[in-house]
């Protein structure tokens, strides 16, 4: 009945800010008419679970007031989404299902009773067994989240009369961001040739997550325990300003002292602490590239995008591209995305996400 023009509605709670974005997809485009960024009270999320449903009923309600939906998209993005590609000889629907609940169980801390799993054929190809047999296979991506996250936003959301109708994962939504069929984030890369090997670093404010695409598909996520609130520590710390004046500090800073050859006192232990923090958090995405790297079959990884509002730190993605010498930018705008009443062009960085959300997979 709603055709093309139906209207999504994508949630994404994060520890600082809470996101909404209202869309329909007509082709290839994505129509955002209505979106919001409301501040996520403190402590109400922790590593993408809610911490405080109370404060999180409110924040929802002050989303619905602003926009009429009786159902919405979940995003999930947390350390414990847990994420695989795997290989496994075609078979039935009955028995791969099983069959994959086998495969991620292995992954999980817990009994894979605890957690929602879910699983899509990214590819099929044929190979030669040992007895030179050809056998068709399925490549596969599975997801698992605990059921205890899901349900705690289920709740919520019944509460306030609101159906979660689809429940993703950030990976995801990233994954069809970069490889969906309106070819929102050009990967244009040297010699006219595209991205196909990319690692995207969703850089939040508790926690920074490590998606890496090979060949265009999923190879692996991982989540850093560490992202933009390290750095508004440091700042409250180093310049002895109470949290929030450190926040502010940072939103309005252009960092310019970093590249400075000469600094004041101040500054220097700024430009030290501050620098500390990039490169820890430089140092542990390395760490999971350098991983990647040795792993994939070119040996290459050929372009880093960064999103998320930590992106917006002045001089972030040159001193990781600096560090680990691979092409890096942050992802500032997105092409066949029209985004209604875009209040400031920073916006896209924090709603890159729900935009995925958005887009169907191809
Ligand atoms: N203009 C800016 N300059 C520097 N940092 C910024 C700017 N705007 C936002 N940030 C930082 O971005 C972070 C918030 O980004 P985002 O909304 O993506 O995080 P989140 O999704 O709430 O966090 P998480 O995913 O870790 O739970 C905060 O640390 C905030 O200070
Ligand atoms: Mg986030």
């Amino acid at each position: 009945m709603f055709g093309n023009n139906h209207l999504i509605t994508v949630f994404d709670f994060g520890s600082k800010n809470s996101k909404m974005i209202q869309a329909h997809m007509k082709d290839k485009t994505v129509h955002v008419e209505n979106y919001e960024i409301l501040p996520t009270p403190e402590d109400a999320v922790k590593d993408g679970k809610i911490a405080d449903a109370n404060k999180m009923g409110n924040v929802i309600a002050n989303f619905l007031k602003k926009a009429k939906t009786k159902d919405g998209r979940l995003l999930l993005a947390s350390s414990e989404v847990v994420l695989r590609t795997f290989d496994l000889p075609k078979m039935e629907h009955g028995e791969l299902k099983e069959a994959i609940k086998y495969e991620m169980s292995v992954l999980l801390p817990e009994r894979v009773e605890n957690y929602v799993v879910d699983c899509s054929i990214i590819d099929e190809y044929d190979k030669i067994d040992e007895e030179g047999k050809e056998v068709k296979m399925y490549q596969l991506q599975g997801v698992a989240v605990s059921k205890k996250l899901v349900n705690d936003y289920l709740d919520i959301f019944s509460k306030h009369n609101l159906k979660v109708a689809i429940v993703d994962v950030q990976p995801n939504a990233e994954i069809k961001l970069f490889t969906g069929p309106g070819a929102y984030v050009p990967l244009d890369i040297d010699n006219g040739a595209k991205a196909e090997n990319l690692a995207i670093i969703d850089f939040g404010h508790q926690k920074t997550s490590v998606t890496i695409l090979e060949d265009k598909k999923l190879f692996l996520h991982r989540t850093l325990h560490q992202g933009g609130r390290d750095i508004t520590n440091i700042i409250s710390e180093a310049l002895d300003l109470p949290w929030d004046e450190a926040e502010s500090w940072k939103h309005n800073n252009d960092f310019a002292f970093l590249q400075k050859n000469a600094m004041n006192e101040v500054e220097s232990i700024l430009y030290d602490e501050i620098t500390k923090v990039f490169h820890d958090i430089t140092m542990e995405i390395n760490q999971v590239i350098e991983f990647f790297i040795s792993m994939s079959k070119r040996k290459k990884l050929d372009q880093i995008y960064l999103l998320g509002g930590g992106s917006l730190i002045p001089g972030i993605s040159e001193y990781i591209q600096r560090y680990i010498n691979i092409p890096t930018e942050v992802v500032s705008t997105l092409n066949n995305v029209n985004i209604k009443g875009l209040k400031d062009p920073t916006h896209i960085a924090f709603l890159a996400d729900c935009v995925g959300g958005v887009i169907r997979r191809v």
